[in-house]
């Protein structure tokens, strides 16, 4: 079990693109997956990705049951996607307020498609293919943009619509967080 930290936005490693995994193996299940799974649990984050560790590979984790962070969301299943890819399925796009553990304390209106395919190889090297909409859709996303050098503020459109959770939360922007 290993917690490690969670780089944060002004960290160059958040920007580079990460590599592909060549192998799934044990290895990396005990070490980088592991790690990445605890790390988000002690956080408390709705997913992850394997940069924000400060590993540059293709790897996501997300899912939720009940989220203090997003109290709203409706549950996605625990998922560890290796070498991740999504297909908008539809140009439909809404906008929703995201958090990111690199960013931490602030949230932001981002515009995400509604409706996506990803597909990926689980921690088995099984290969996974979903058709997914609105939450869902939003976290991989999200998590997909992290092994390419985006953090959810560069996709804002609007940054009046940018702030502390505390403030917005105040404003009646985004739903009280109870902890
Ligand atoms: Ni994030």
């Amino acid at each position: 079990m290993t917690i490690r930290s969670v780089l944060k936005i002004g960290n160059p490693q958040l920007l580079r693109i990460a590599e592909p995994v060549k192998t799934v193996d044990l290895d990396l299940k005990q070490t980088v997956i592991q790690d990445m799974l605890d790390t988000m649990q002690a956080e408390k984050g709705a997913g992850i990705a394997a940069p924000q560790i400060g590993v540059n590979l293709r790897i996501i984790i997300f899912g939720l049951e009940k989220n203090p962070r997003y109290p709203d969301a409706e549950p996605v299943p625990m998922t560890i996607l290796i070498n991740p890819e999504f297909t908008p399925l539809s140009i439909d796009t809404d906008t929703a307020w995201e958090g990111c553990l690199s960013v931490p304390g602030y949230r932001g209106l981002v515009p995400r498609y509604k409706h996506i395919r990803y597909s990926g190889l689980d921690e088995n090297g099984k290969k996974l293919e979903r058709d997914v909409r609105d939450f869902h859709a939003r976290v991989v996303q999200h998590e997909v943009d992290h092994l390419n050098g985006l953090l959810y503020p560069h996709r804002i459109r609007d940054l009046s619509k940018f702030g502390l959770m505390d403030e917005l939360e105040s404003a009646g922007l985004i739903p009280r967080v109870e902890s």
